[in-house]
Formats: C-alpha cells, sequence, structure tokens
C-alpha cells in the first residue's frame, strides 16, 4: 500500500528540509487563496513529505497576516493527514535550547481568521461542489455553510505527538513531553507583566502560530502535533532586550535535534489514525 505523505510546517529559522531529496515544489490554490509558499515536495525513503515554510521561504509573512486556512487547506489537497508544526516559542518555565511537544494551549488570537466554518459567510467554491458520493464531512459542511464547534479537548493529536515523543527519546534528544502553548496575536513582543499573567494561568511557552493551525488541521479532521523550539527567554525572565537575531540564531542552533527527531518520526510513522481526529466533525455540525 502506498505511504501516506507527511505535512511539516517550519517556522523561524526553519525554512527548508535540506537532507532531503526535493522532487519539485508545489503551488496549490485554495478556496481561501494563497498559501505562505509553494509546497516542498521532497521524499524520504518511499514516502513523499510535503514541506510548508509559515512565513515563507524569505520569511516576509508576519504572523498574524499568515493565511492560516490556505496552508492547512492545501496540505488536505495534496493528501497529507497528519501534520507537524515545528515553531520557536519563547520561554516562560522552559528555557532557550529546550524543546517542547505541547498538549496543551491558550488562545490570545484576536484578529485572525480561526475556522474554516463561518456559517452564511463561508466562502463559495467549486472545490465544495462535487458529486454527493464523493464529499466528506469537510465538504459537506463547507458546501452547505455549517457552523461547527469543533472539540479541543485533546488539542494535539495524541498518536502524532507519541510518534514525536518516541521518535526524540530513540535518536537521544531531550524533549518535554508535555507543556502549554499560549498564543499571543503579535507580531510585537510580550511585556513582561503579560509573560508574568501567562505564567500565573499555567503557559510554558509563548509563541505567535500554532494554536491557529491545530485548529484548524482538527476542522479539516487532520492530526496536528507542534514541535516548539525555545529560541529565548519569554520578556521579563529574559534580562535584556529581545531579538529576532536570537530568535533565528538559537533555532538554527537546534535544528539538527528537531530535524534527527523529525527522521526518526518518519521511520517509525504509523499511517493507520487510531486518533480521534479522523472523525472531528462527527457530531459538532449545527
Ligand atoms: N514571544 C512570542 N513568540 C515568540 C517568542 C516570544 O518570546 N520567541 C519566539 N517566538
Amino acid at each position: 500500500m502506498e505511504k501516506k505523505p507527511i505535512g511539516i510546517i517550519g517556522g523561524s529559522g526553519l525554512y527548508n528540509l535540506e537532507g532531503l531529496e526535493v522532487i519539485e515544489h508545489v503551488k496549490v490554490d485554495t478556496p481561501w487563496g494563497e498559501p505562505s509558499d509553494e509546497y516542498v515536495k521532497t521524499r524520504y525513503g518511499e514516502r513523499v513529505i510535503y514541506f510548508l515554510p509559515r512565513h515563507g521561504r524569505n520569511h516576509d509573512i508576519p504572523p498574524h497576516r499568515v493565511n492560516y486556512r490556505a496552508n492547512i487547506w492545501g496540505f488536505r489537497k495534496l493528501g497529507v493527514e497528519r501534520i507537524i508544526g515545528v515553531s520557536a516559542v519563547g520561554g516562560i518555565t522552559k528555557k532557550p535550547g529546550d524543546i517542547v511537544i505541547p498538549d496543551n494551549f491558550l488562545d490570545f488570537s484576536k484578529q485572525r481568521p480561526l475556522t474554516f466554518y463561518e456559517g452564511k459567510y463561508t466562502v463559495k467554491s467549486e472545490e465544495f461542489d462535487i458529486p454527493a458520493e464523493e464529499q466528506d464531512r469537510v465538504l459537506l459542511a463547507l458546501f452547505h455553510g455549517k457552523v461547527v464547534h469543533i472539540d479541543v479537548s485533546r488539542p494535539f493529536c495524541p498518536q502524532t505527538r507519541e510518534i514525536l515523543i518516541r521518535a526524540a527519546g530513540d535518536v537521544y534528544v531531550d524533549v518535554y513531553p508535555h507543556g502549554t502553548y499560549a498564543l499571543m496575536e503579535g507580531p510585537r513582543l510580550e511585556t513582561p507583566a503579560e509573560i508574568q499573567f501567562l505564567k500565573t494561568i499555567g503557559a510554558d511557552v509563548v509563541g505567535m502560530t500554532m494554536t491557529t493551525e491545530a485548529v484548524l488541521a482538527r476542522e479539516l479532521e487532520l492530526c496536528y502535533a507542534g514541535i516548539n523550539v525555545v529560541t529565548n527567554w519569554a520578556a521579563g525572565i529574559s534580562t535584556h532586550k529581545l531579538t529576532t537575531e536570537e530568535v533565528v540564531a538559537t533555532m538554527r542552533e537546534n535544528t539538527e535535534k528537531v530535524k534527527k527527531i523529525l527522521v526518526r518520526a518518519f521511520e517509525t510513522w504509523q499511517d493507520e489514525r487510531l486518533c480521534l481526529c479522523k472523525d472531528a466533525l462527527k457530531g459538532t455540525v449545527m
């Protein structure tokens, strides 16, 4: 049986997966507009891996302007069922250089589209209008302009997380197997008071992108798990001014570890989905 493709989203400081054979760059159009960049189609053994740089290959898309819906829809169009999002984060209870596989999140986004399902305001597209026998739950909900309240009791895919945690163990890369990711809208960094607040309510790391991706993936019944690389102490914990140079430099220092985890994950991947992500829309459509 053909192996299922895997989707990787790279964040600040991770703009490609060098070492993997590039097959082609794939441009994908979506009902929500253009993804951040072309998807880089690569191969690991028999398996296709699609890589997308979240901020574009030249890092010219800020976090609040990333077309998250297009990015996630693009993976679906390419036949990807599972996505791993790699992102740089500020450390609140974790220190620079640490890697966290988060299992929970706090979402303080305000101004970005957070759902595919906008009821009667849902975008119209020929992509949703296909013969009934080919419709799946996602297309049906979009075609009929449904309202969806997706469940995020387990915000990140448990099975994909498990694959990542085991892979890290296999290649002797230390990761924290639990952690709460707090999303702040950005693009500015946080104030010390905001970080103190986030700490008080249980956040371990802070970033600007990941919860949006996790929710949108779940809405399309795709699996999503994150790898967070702590690139700096968050504001107020750090004694110096935060710079994007520091973020990108620390990310670069740690990309080898991330790639080791990813490669081992590709080797130990499970195509069969035993998680609930694949049925996420069941019972959630109004
Ligand atoms: N805050 C928010 N996002 C981030 C940070 C931070 O300190 N570092 C990397 N991404």
